[in-house]
């Protein structure tokens, strides 16, 4: 199939009723017009306690930078998630729990997740916990991982979620970049059938808290594994919680308020705790969830991210719960017990819309088309993706496979700082391209621009900025607010820049080609290579490391580590291993490098600036296409890594 065709879904499937492709020009354009008024109808899209009367106090200028919307309006998420849907759908199941176990699930209802949310923040309360005080999660994909964020939101807490894959030491600079003195975690997560032992890594993480000491330590028992207790600090959420009353008043937020923390990846030094607010974070996750999903009464929806991510918050449980929706919670992975688990999963619960990443994707595509036809799928309306480009090939297995050439495919574009979808197709309204994440939603305007920040007409390609503020964008990285003007505001003057860069076609498509930074994404996932390195150096024999990614098939990205050894030291298989280790044990399974070359220098510029394209190129193998190298230090550097590449 010609990759470039043009997919109308509305020939497809006439899915969307309430727009058109005119239609979302119309709106489009007068949401641009005249965002006031078109923010001020919007923000009605969630229930407030006090209405706001402001819209937005926005400035993208570096030295008078600040973002508020809605501001003068109070709220509180979790009663608009639960509370607000009581009087409706109190009987209607809010989650569905799918275990790792195919045998394992659950049912629960609004009524019940308000019953255990209310129960939840009255235990928290009585642990201490106040507005304001950071509450880490670090938890597998149950129930209680979505109980205890909304908890968190009902009393005012800032929760700050850290993914469950993440090792102690992460979860310690987490920790103690919060101040955080609560931490709600499990005995142990299963995935895939194997068990990690969260409670186990919680207890080491308290022991390298620099800046901070926990207090409380809640355990939900999932798995009953043998734990290591310390009495007067660590409590089982049954015993918390079984006790607690049933009653428990919202706390009455300000819209500017912080809900989360949520710490991603940057270029340069430890990952930033992207804050975001109330009142903007819930228009925005709420709205673009119902109209990029198309969601309707009734519908069930499954997204399949952790809430360790930002796709949990907005897409799992934010977005979906505040629209009165059943979401769909998935303890395990895709390939187990075979790589038929999910279409199985869809065909059990009936799922209308399923939301994804690519590597997924890509990793069940490896199976065949076998495990997706033995299974019916009828259910399916609607298919998404997010986290990286998805590749043409992939996007025509899902659009023609997994889903029939019946669903329109969501190619969604956005960040953790975004808080929520910034450029996607709406289903039957925009023509699908395989690749693209094709145009704007409502109220974004985005821009591309060349290195001095000059705005790029037409088709072009560069640097993916926006020229304007939306509600969900994030408000400051948490206690360094200098960090969030220099990373996202100081380039280019007056803008928002994303590190993405990305081309715009003849249709005004955008596609996005990768980083402008030293970020990857591998498997979906965002990782500093900077952070790598320094878990690398970590080791007594490692003088210096520099990692790139490069492209690899199921994971998108692949890590490649060029790494110097002190005088005298000779790498080794088992050093690798080693090497792997560290990168495992500072940051989790994630960031173990796929290959490691060592070599007795890097190629740098006369000034010790490391020329990393020049890394990346002999990574990915492409040696004819070098560049300029005369500027380095020691040219003959190249020779050697090219010569010495390590092919897996
Ligand atoms: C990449 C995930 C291409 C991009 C929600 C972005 C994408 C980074 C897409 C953010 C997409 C996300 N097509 N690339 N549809 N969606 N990305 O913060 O590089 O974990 O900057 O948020 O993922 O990753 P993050």
């Amino acid at each position: 199939m010609n990759t470039l065709q043009i997919y109308n879904v509305d020939e497809n499937v006439a899915s969307n009723a309430w727009v058109d492709h005119e239609r979302y020009l119309t709106l489009y354009q007068q949401s641009i017009d005249n965002p006031e008024a078109f923010w001020r109808e919007q923000g009605k899209c969630i229930n407030w306690i006090k209405p706001y009367t402001q819209i937005r106090d926005v400035d993208f200028n570096y030295d008078n930078l600040h973002i508020r919307w809605y501001y003068d309006g109070t709220l509180n998420a979790c009663a608009n998630c639960i509370d607000r849907h009581l009087p409706t759908r109190a009987h209607q199941t809010a989650i569905i729990w799918e275990g790792d176990n195919p045998s394992d699930e659950a049912y629960i209802t609004y009524q019940v997740l308000y019953e255990k949310v209310c129960q939840f923040a009255n235990a928290l309360k009585k642990l201490g916990v106040k507005k304001s005080d950071v509450v880490t999660i670090y938890m597998p994909m149950i129930p209680e991982a979505a109980y205890a964020m909304l908890a968190c939101a009902r009393i005012g807490a800032i929760h700050s979620v850290v993914f469950g894959g993440f090792s102690s030491e992460a979860l310690a600079n987490r920790i103690d970049n919060g101040l955080s003195r609560v931490v709600i975690t499990a005995d142990e997560s299963v995935r895939g059938g194997k068990r990690t032992p969260l409670k186990e890594n919680v207890n080491t993480a308290a022991k390298l808290l620099k800046e901070t000491t926990l207090d409380s330590v809640i355990v939900v028992k999932r798995t009953g594994g043998d734990i290591h207790w310390e009495e007067g600090r660590d409590y089982w959420y049954d015993d918390l919680v079984n006790n607690a009353s049933l009653d428990c008043p919202c706390e009455e937020m300000d819209a500017e308020d912080p809900l989360f923390i949520l710490y991603t990846s940057g270029s340069t030094g430890k990952p930033k705790g992207v804050l975001h607010t109330t009142g903007g974070y819930m228009v925005y996750a709420s709205l673009t969830y119902r109209y990029v999903f198309d969601y309707h009464e009734g519908d069930i929806y499954w997204c399949t991210a952790d809430v360790g991510w930002i796709t949990g918050h907005s897409y799992v449980v934010f977005g979906p719960l505040a629209n009165g929706a059943t979401t769909l919670m998935f303890e395990g992975t895709p390939t187990y017990p075979d790589a038929s688990r999910c279409w199985q999963i869809v065909d059990k619960y009936k799922v209308n819309i399923f939301y994804t990443a690519p590597t997924a994707i890509r990793a069940l595509m490896r199976f065949g088309d076998e495990p997706v036809k033995k299974t019916s799928r009828q259910s399916l309306k609607l298919l998404g993706t997010v986290g990286e480009p998805i590749n043409p090939n992939a996007w025509e297995w899902y659009y023609n496979i997994v889903g029939k050439q019946q669903c329109p495919i969501v190619d969604t574009w956005w960040q953790t700082e975004t808080g929520g979808i910034l450029l996607t197709p709406l289903p039957g309204a925009t023509n699908l391209k395989p690749g693209s994440a094709t145009l704007p939603f409502f109220g974004i305007e985005p821009a591309l621009v060349d290195d001095k920040g000059s705005i790029l007409q037409d088709t072009a390609e560069g640097n993916l900025v926006f020229l304007n503020s939306w509600p969900g964008q994030m408000r400051t990285v948490y206690q360094h607010h200098e960090r969030f003007r220099n990373t996202y505001f100081s380039n280019f003057k007056n803008m928002f820049m994303t590190g993405d860069r990305a081309r715009r076609d003849e249709d005004g498509y955008y596609w996005i080609t990768g980083r402008v930074d030293d970020v990857i994404n591998v498997s979906g996932h965002r990782l500093g290579t900077a952070e790598i390195e320094s878990a690398l150096v970590k080791h007594e024999i490692v003088a210096e490391a520099a990692v790139v990614g490069f492209p690899h098939d199921i994971k998108g990205q692949g890590i490649y580590a060029f790494v110097i050894l002190v005088v005298g030291k000779e790498g080794s298989k088992a050093l690798c291993e080693e090497l792997k280790l560290m990168a495992r044990q500072e940051i989790g399974p994630i960031a173990v490098p796929d290959i490691i070359q060592f070599t007795p220098g890097l190629p740098k510029t006369r000034s010790g600036k490391i020329m990393r394209r020049i890394l990346r190129k002999v990574a990915s193998g492409e040696f004819d296409d070098l560049g300029d190298i005369s500027t380095l230090a020691d040219p003959t550097i190249v020779e050697s890594l090219t010569l010495n590449r390590v092919i897996k």
